[in-house]
């Protein structure tokens, strides 16, 4: 799948670029279905929140789970960042986010480039982020935020915060962010699911809450350039990936080929 001029002219501006329903119901829902899936499994890869049970982050499920693994390999997910990043493209990071219904907790203010430069020594910011709903992603069930066009100045200065939630962070200040969004203010990534969001490395985001009786999964693929791997290998492999092989894309319906039921490993 190619992007068009006009969206590659609006992902440069803005820093981020929807793509409403790339996906279809039927394949929202085996997305679905593996999440559960991967939620139950007791595995390190799949962190809890803070002083609960309900999954936060599921790592690599495209090393567990066949459906996220097809997924993993999707050309309508792959093509375009290859279109973008100009050439070959390795998984750097895998997350299936589940932003439980009532329990889903805060994602602070960061820039992923900023904890990909400082704990992986990635060379450059010449890798990015492509999402896929797996949930309807309404303004009650803790939707990504973004600032516009923060992607611009490269990594800004930020705080390891490894106290707020059960995962580790490079933050921004609220100063910085107050600046930021009172320039160009926060777009909230909302969509039906089978949506797709991709945005830049150096993108500022975040995302609060949930309140809602709602779950909201979320599967976020950040993909490399393969000239740009990481030079750093302090996190474990199964955040930060050492497999620098280029990503080759599987058939559109790779996904579609798996009947929910079949697709639960
Ligand atoms: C992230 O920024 O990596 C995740 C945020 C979210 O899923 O809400
Ligand atoms: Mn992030």
């Amino acid at each position: 799948m190619k992007l068009t001029d006009t969206q590659i002219e609006d992902f440069h501006r803005d820093g981020y670029l929807m793509l409403p329903n790339l996906f279809d119901a039927q394949e929202a829902a085996v997305l679905a279905e593996n999440a559960e899936a991967v939620y139950a499994l007791d595995r390190e890869e799949v962190v809890r929140e803070k002083g609960s049970k309900s999954a936060r982050t599921a790592f690599a499920a495209h090393q567990y789970n066949e459906a996220f693994a097809r997924l993993g390999r999707h050309p309508r997910l792959v093509e375009p960042v290859m279109q973008l990043l100009d050439g070959p493209v390795y998984m750097h990071q895998y997350k299936v986010n589940a932003k439980a219904a009532f329990d889903g907790d805060v994602w602070q203010w960061h820039q992923d480039y900023g904890t990909w430069a400082r704990d992986d020594l990635m060379p450059e910011a010449r890798a990015m982020n492509i999402a896929v709903f797996i949930d309807d992603v309404t303004e009650f069930n803790g939707p990504l935020w973004l600032i516009p066009h923060s992607h611009r100045e490269g990594v800004y200065e930020a705080g390891h915060d490894l106290q707020t939630t059960s995962y580790p962070l490079w933050t921004l200040d609220n100063a910085k962010v107050a600046e930021l969004a009172g320039q160009a203010g926060i777009f909230s990534a909302k969509g039906e699911a089978g949506t797709v969001l991709m945005f830049y490395s150096t993108m500022v985001h975040a995302s609060s809450p949930n309140m809602s009786p709602w779950g909201r999964s979320i599967v976020y693929l950040s993909l490399c350039h393969v000239d740009n791997h990481i030079r750093q290998f302090k996190r474990p492999e199964w955040i930060a990936h050492r497999d620098f092989a280029p990503i080759e894309p599987l058939p559109d319906g790779c996904l579609r080929e798996l009947a929910p039921a079949a697709a639960a490993e």
